[in-house]
């Protein structure tokens, strides 16, 4: 039966795709969300991010300044996790 190994295989593909852009989207989507949260005017992802819309592993994320102060905080705090929440105590502007 290999029609069915195709069907299984490219469905497989489909969950496999849609788990890891529903993982990205929902990581960001949290930041942003505990940012706004916060009372941070976090309106868009340049916001925190160099492109419009920036997608998982490229360079280094696209983050700009503020983005870049954020993922620092990590290693300060010693967490794993980025809070958008500490976005409002960015201190650049
Ligand atoms: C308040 C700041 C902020 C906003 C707004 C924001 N991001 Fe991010 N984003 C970050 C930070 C900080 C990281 C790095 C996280 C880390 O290193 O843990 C990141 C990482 C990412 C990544 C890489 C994730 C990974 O695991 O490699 C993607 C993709 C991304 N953001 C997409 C978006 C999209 C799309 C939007 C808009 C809907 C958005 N971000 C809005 C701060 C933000």
């Amino acid at each position: 039966m290999r029609k069915k190994g195709i069907v299984v295989t490219v469905g497989l593909l489909v969950v496999c795709g849609w788990l890891a852009f529903s993982a990205t989207s929902t990581a960001n989507m949290d930041i942003q969300k505990q940012a706004k949260a916060a009372g941070v005017d976090a309106k868009n992802c340049q916001f925190c991010h160099t492109v419009a819309l920036p997608k998982k592993g490229e360079g280094q994320n696209e983050l700009n300044d503020r983005g870049k102060w954020l993922q620092a905080q990590k290693a300060v705090k010693k967490v794993d996790k980025v809070d958008g929440a500490w976005a409002k105590d960015y201190p650049g502007k």
